[in-house]
């Protein structure tokens, strides 16, 4: 496996954690996975990748964030309207994940679940409850064909509001139709072959208009394919070969289909160690394997005896 996966994983800083489950009982609680029949990354030779000569202006930053702390860095600046708080960022999440899936399905848009958004698929199909943003990838032919086809173009996306979200959303009650509008917005600077200051390694972004949370979205390129054939990677350095991706397999990912890269396990544990599928109480939360949910550490009335 290869092992040069440098980005740190985000959802995953270091925390007291205990050891109580095998990773077999664990496989249990994923969703179905099947082959797909795309067996064969896209081709790109028609990249416009690494044809923009020289950039002066690379380096400076497309994608602008609300601000430059944890908090605000999960927000579109241009959308934000304020932190969206705990208890209603698993909904906004769920829809733009949804969103996400479904619209690029339908555009024929090729892409896969990433990063902690592979993980929380590998734990139980959902979100884990403490990311408050999403990871997708695309290889660099679907990002030119997003890119030249529909960069900034805004999906119109509708859901009915189920007993379970009208706690959320004061405003609206069960059964009324919510209509979202999220943006397709691609980095004019993707088509750099390197990472330069690290300002652009985010290639594209799926943005909920409503409050700014996004899905980001990186390509992966096979940058060298004449001395590395079959070794592709995004800007951030995250190496991955064909056969760790292609074939892709077909899954769930929050109720509706996606995904994910063929060798999704030994992705993950490149990326976050064995101890990310083991490890039952991580961030605030911990696993219960009778419910397959992450629950926040005091949401019920036990629990909070304990941590007070
Ligand atoms: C995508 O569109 C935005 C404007 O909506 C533009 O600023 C950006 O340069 C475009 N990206 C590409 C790759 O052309
Ligand atoms: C807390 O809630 C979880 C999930 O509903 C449940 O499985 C668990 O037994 C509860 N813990 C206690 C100590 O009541």
């Amino acid at each position: 496996m290869n092992s040069s996966m440098l980005r740190l994983p985000r959802a995953l800083p270091t925390l007291p954690f205990c050891l109580v489950l095998l990773i077999s009982s664990l496989l249990l609680g994923v969703a179905a996975i099947s082959r797909t029949s795309s067996s064969n990354p896209p081709r790109q030779e028609n990249s416009p990748l690494g044809r923009s000569g020289y950039r002066p202006d690379f380096d400076e930053k497309y994608f602008h964030e609300a601000g430059n702390t944890l908090e605000l860095s999960h927000y579109d600046g241009r959308y934000f309207r304020g932190e969206v708080p705990y208890e209603a960022h698993r909904d906004v999440l769920t829809q733009l994940i949804r969103s996400y899936l479904s619209v690029t399905a339908s555009l024929g848009a090729e892409t896969w679940l990433a990063h902690g958004t592979l993980l929380g698929w590998w734990w139980n199909g959902h979100i884990m409850p403490w990311d408050y943003d999403l990871d997708a990838q695309v290889s660099i032919a679907t990002l030119d064909f997003m890119s030249q086809n529909f960069n900034g173009t805004f999906h119109e996306w509708k859901y009915v509001l189920d007993s379970e979200e009208d706690a959320d959303n004061e405003a609206y009650g069960e059964g009324d139709v919510i209509t979202k509008t999220y943006l397709l917005d691609v980095n004019p600077n993707y088509i750099e072959v390197d990472r330069g200051q690290g300002n652009n390694v985010i290639d594209a972004r799926w943005i909920d208009v409503d409050t700014g949370m996004y899905v980001d979205i990186t390509a992966l390129v096979e940058r060298d394919p004449n001395t590395m054939p079959g070794v592709w990677s995004c800007k951030n350095f995250h190496y991955y070969r064909t056969r760790d991706i292609w074939p892709l397999r077909d899954t769930t990912f929050e109720g509706v289909g996606a995904k994910i890269p063929f060798e999704f396990e030994n992705i993950l544990i490149a990326e976050y160690g064995h101890k990310s599928m083991v490890v039952t109480e991580w961030e605030g939360h911990r696993w219960y394997p009778d419910i397959k949910e992450w629950v926040k550490i005091g949401w019920n009335d036990t629990e909070t005896e304990k941590v007070l």
